[in-house]
């Protein structure tokens, strides 16, 4: 697990932004495809935190699960909170209710919770320890903890087009010097056990984009946000790229999506614990 955030990337401490270009990811996810570990663990009447619950994609299953038991979700970020708080009452879901909250500062009594979800969000916060504490402190003793972060190492693009693979590494360099987690996914485990959560339940899955619609998709995505000046700009601060480097990628990025053969995943690690009673 890396440690603090770089002292030169504190412009920028969340990676991934909040542009519409980022967002697009957020809102194919859902409980169904990115809770599933969670989700036979919830009934009706449970009390359920959300940390870093974005716009609340995954967010508006996890309350329908628990209902009429109160769901609270929160985020670091004012716009997301809003954008959660906009679709739960679209969505009619009155259970739900989002506020803006720290990982590592969460506003509620201790031992209030009886579950404590949290999706690609621990992978961001630098002292992670600190977050999955905090997340421990407000769960009732018995209470779940549900974490699923990415695996870097394990991503992939397949089939190989030049160097292409140096572009996933660097995006584990500029997370690691924001201060974020790249392999957290696999990390999870130890943390939750240095924490003191008991009966864990660990498993890794995969997100896959193979079929056309789907490579279309991560190459659209890859190129608006991955490539974009903004982020682009801070690799080359950080001296994660070179500008040629990242003109190189975006043309193997084109090849690969006109590949036949073109096949690529996000790895996830998933971590379910329990505290002691
Ligand atoms: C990649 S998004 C994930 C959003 C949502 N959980 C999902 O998977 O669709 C990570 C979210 O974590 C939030 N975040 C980052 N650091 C945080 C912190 N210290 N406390 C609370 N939220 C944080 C970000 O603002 C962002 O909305």
């Amino acid at each position: 697990m890396s440690g603090q955030a770089d002292p030169e990337a504190q412009e920028q401490k969340y990676t991934m932004g909040y542009d519409e270009e980022f967002q697009v990811l957020l809102r194919r996810r859902s409980a169904a495809n990115s809770a599933s570990h969670l989700m036979p663990r919830l009934s009706s009447g449970m009390r359920l935190l959300d940390v870093g619950c974005g716009p609340g994609t995954i967010s508006m299953g996890l309350a329908d699960a628990v209902a009429p038991g109160e769901f609270v979700g929160v985020d670091i970020e004012e716009s997301q909170v809003e954008m959660a708080t906009a679709a739960a009452s679209a969505g009619g879901h009155r259970n739900a209710k989002f506020q803006v909250a720290d990982a590592v500062e969460l506003p509620f009594e201790s031992n209030s919770f009886d579950v404590v979800h949290s999706h690609a969000a621990i992978m961001h916060v630098p002292d992670a320890g600190a977050a999955v504490a905090e997340m421990m402190r407000v769960l009732k003793p018995g209470g779940i903890i549900s974490s699923r972060d990415v695996i870097l190492s394990s991503c992939f693009t397949e089939p190989k087009h030049g160097d292409f693979d140096n572009a996933w590494k660097a995006f584990g360099k500029l997370l690691s010097a924001n201060g974020g987690h790249p392999e957290m996914g696999k990390e999870i485990k130890g943390v939750l056990l240095a924490t003191g959560f008991c009966d864990l339940s660990v498993s890794a899955s995969f997100e896959c984009f193979a079929a056309k619609e789907d490579v279309d998709f991560f190459h659209g995505f890859a190129q608006g946000w991955f490539f974009s000046d903004q982020t682009m700009a801070a690799a080359q601060k950080l001296g994660v790229a070179s500008a040629e480097d990242l003109d190189r990628w975006r043309g193997l990025l084109d090849q690969w999506q006109a590949d036949p053969a073109a096949f690529s995943t996000i790895a996830w690690g998933e971590a379910l614990g329990v505290k002691p009673r």
